[in-house]
């Protein structure tokens, strides 16, 4: 290793190497393994999973067409890897602990109970009408209700779209029509940090008219009563009772349709990100055992939201299909105060832990009290996810939460990517606090030259990050748009994906990545594109134009700042007000997560002779960056930067 600025964190004795590979030459044998004969690796990696019928051929592509078979000729389903096969074996052991938005409330789930509630609400939607290939929409809280109608549609072929439940009904609208989703699933109401979350009556107004949706389905999260339309709206458990505990699982082929999931990108309207049955289940499975280092016996709690990509791969299918037993967090890392975490590990004995940095920084912020008061005694790996930590905070997390005994694995993957690309293995790679150091069995990151679009070999470089080897885990497609699909990932840099990341290879062949290169903001870990946000505020009939950046923000890693142009009927608004209309615009149009935290009423905006919107210098200013703004000269109105950073200035005076 060389010297490095920033410490290298050898692997302690103390922590044990993971139990699948156990030293670095082992994962550099198998690292080589993998990229030589892919076929024979992944073939070996799919014999974990139980099969109706086995594949006849590992992989298949039409680069051209950017069509990629996984285990073609396959029969296999889901829901039976995630429960029924374990019941022989673990049908009593826990396979769920709901750890309730209310302190110290919990409940555990068997196996055998967990099929119970899954085949009840699989019959549900068949008598609701779902058949295979038919599109459910979930819109629920963090509930065992909710984990069990993703793999009830899983049973019955059914293809599910989880929506998160910070959405605005808009949002939901859109992505129930996209999908074709003639069922919605939804609760009362939610809870998240003492707080209800409405979200029966958001459904209301999301699926209001839109003949298409034929049932809502309302899981009771608590008692309140709810108005239902009749013949549309039906109480879950209610709905259940009438059903048996089993229902035939539907045998189904290796690429068949398994999920969508919304996902934000560079431009237009959140695309409906594809992935497919066995491809993904394999590699779910496969990077959870192997990044978590999970153990028979081991409870795991990833303290994601079902609503994204990491709680489907790392709080459902992952976990589930290895068998283990999974934390269910409904509430908040700060409720009701921001030791909230590490009660839950020590109440339930969390031996695996994995969360985001902004949790971290926003209980960091509390000073090491909270994290003292708990034992932590039964934690040994810690996983971060979903931004780029930064040093001090993968610091505290490593040497005040895991006390110097766990290891710390900084994970980087995508919604695309299915499952973890990028991270340490526990106990075998040294890390480097702030880098997901080396690739996973398999993936062979690539550093691009942005302008030339050359890859540039070596290390101590850096560039946007492609991949160039295809993965099992990876989407198949845009639901309805493989075109769009296609644009997206795979024209840029042809015939490589890009990640839409930025990234450097260090010395040692680490990965450090630096964040999105693209016009995707990563705000508290959730993704957003500048676009929906710069059409949400359009859509006020008092914006003429706006241009949405991201600016340094120490909690949310990310913050929002919108430059605004108010149209001239508007001028001698009070600012405040109109700032506050705004803010709330997006807030309806997207939801909370998407508010911006800064309106700044423009006097213009910097664009180029030909009109394009120069967001270099926007960012620049809005982190408070005033110098290296580049040559302004030849703007069509140069003097409009000086009013903005004059503007910015006087706002932010302490910034500089
Ligand atoms: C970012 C979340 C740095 C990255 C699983 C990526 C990360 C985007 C890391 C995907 C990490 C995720 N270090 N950045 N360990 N993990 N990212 O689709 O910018 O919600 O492109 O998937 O999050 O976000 P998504």
């Amino acid at each position: 290793m060389s010297d490095s600025p920033l410490s290298v964190y050898p692997v302690k004795p103390q922590i044990q190497a993971t139990a699948h590979v156990r030293s670095m030459a082992e994962y550099e044998r198998l690292y080589r393994l993998s990229l030589d004969n892919p076929e024979w690796f992944w073939g070996e990696q799919a014999k974990t999973l139980s099969w109706f019928h086995p594949w006849t051929q590992v992989f298949d592509a039409d680069y051209d067409a950017v069509d990629f078979a996984w285990y073609s000729g396959g029969r296999l389903n889901a829901c039976y890897n995630c429960v029924d096969r374990h019941l022989p074996t673990r049908g009593d052991q826990t396979a769920i602990i709901w750890a309730a938005d209310e302190p110290g409330v919990y409940k555990h789930i068997t196996y055998r109970e967990l099929k119970h509630d899954v085949c009840r609400i699989a019959n549900v939607l068949i008598a609701h009408g779902v058949r295979k290939g038919d599109r459910v929409c979930i819109y629920m809280p963090m509930i065992p209700e909710t984990v069990a109608t993703m793999l009830a549609c899983a049973r019955i072929g059914a293809v599910h779209s989880v929506v998160f439940g910070g959405f605005s009904a808009e949002s939901l609208r859109d992505r129930i029509i996209d999908a074709g989703c003639k069922v919605v699933v939804t609760a009362n109401v939610g809870m998240r940090g003492g707080r209800e979350i409405p979200l029966k009556t958001i459904t209301d107004r999301a699926v209001d008219g839109l003949s298409l949706v034929e049932s809502v389905l309302v899981a009771r999260r608590t008692d309140k009563e709810v108005p239902m339309r009749q013949g549309r709206d039906h109480w879950l458990d209610d709905e259940m009772r009438k059903q048996r505990s089993t229902c035939t699982v539907e045998w189904m082929g290796s690429e068949d349709p398994l999920f969508i999931l919304y996902t934000s990108g560079s431009t237009g309207k959140p695309k409906g990100v594809l992935h497919t049955t066995a491809g993904y289940m394999v590699y779910a499975a496969f990077t959870h055992k192997t990044v978590f280092d999970y153990r028979d016996g081991d409870v795991y709690c990833c303290a994601a939201d079902v609503g994204w990509i990491t709680g489907h791969s790392y709080i459902v299918y992952g976990p589930l299909a290895n068998g283990a037993t999974t934390v269910l967090f409904e509430s908040v890392p700060t409720y009701p105060n921001a030791g909230r975490y590490w009660q839950v590990v020590d109440d339930l004995g969390i031996n695996i832990f994995y969360t985001a940095p902004t949790a971290l920084r926003a209980i960091a912020q509390a000073g090491d009290e909270p994290v003292r008061k708990s034992s932590r005694a039964s934690l040994r790996i810690l996983g971060s996810v979903g931004e780029p930590i930064n040093p001090e905070i993968w610091r505290w997390y490593h040497d005040v939460v895991g006390e110097g005994r766990c290891a710390v694995v900084d994970t980087w993957w995508q919604t695309e990517t299915g499952g973890i690309l990028i991270s340490p293995l526990p106990g075998v790679t040294p890390a480097k606090p702030g880098s997901a150091t080396l690739p996973f069995f398999g993936v062979k990151p690539l550093v691009v030259d942005p302008e030339s679009g050359k890859i540039i070999e070596g290390n101590g470089v850096s560039g946007a990050l492609c991949l160039s080897t295809p993965w099992p885990g990876q989407a198949r497609t845009v639901w309805g748009d493989h075109e769009r699909f296609k644009l997206t990932y795979f024209s840029q840099y042809k015939p490589y994906y890009f990640t839409g990341d930025g990234c450097r290879r260090d010395e040692d062949g680490y990965y450090w990545i630096t964040g999105r290169i693209d016009d995707v903001l990563n705000v508290s870990g959730h993704r957003l594109g500048t676009a929906e946000v710069e059409s949400a505020l359009v859509a006020h009939e008092a914006v003429a134009e706006a241009a949405v950046v991201g600016f340094p923000h120490d909690i949310k890693g990310t913050g929002i700042y919108a430059y605004v142009l108010i149209g001239a009927e508007y001028q001698d608004r009070d600012p405040a007000q109109l700032e506050g209309a705004l803010k709330e615009q997006v807030r309806h149009a997207i939801g909370a997560f998407a508010t911006p935290d800064v309106i700044h009423i423009a006097p213009g905006l910097p664009k180029t002779r030909s009109g394009k919107i120069m967001r270099r210098i926007l960012r620049k200013i809005a982190s408070s960056e005033y110098t290296g703004l580049g040559d302004t000269t030849t703007l069509a109105e140069p003097e409009v930067v000086d009013k903005l950073v004059a503007q910015h200035r006087l706002r932010f005076p302490s910034k500089e």
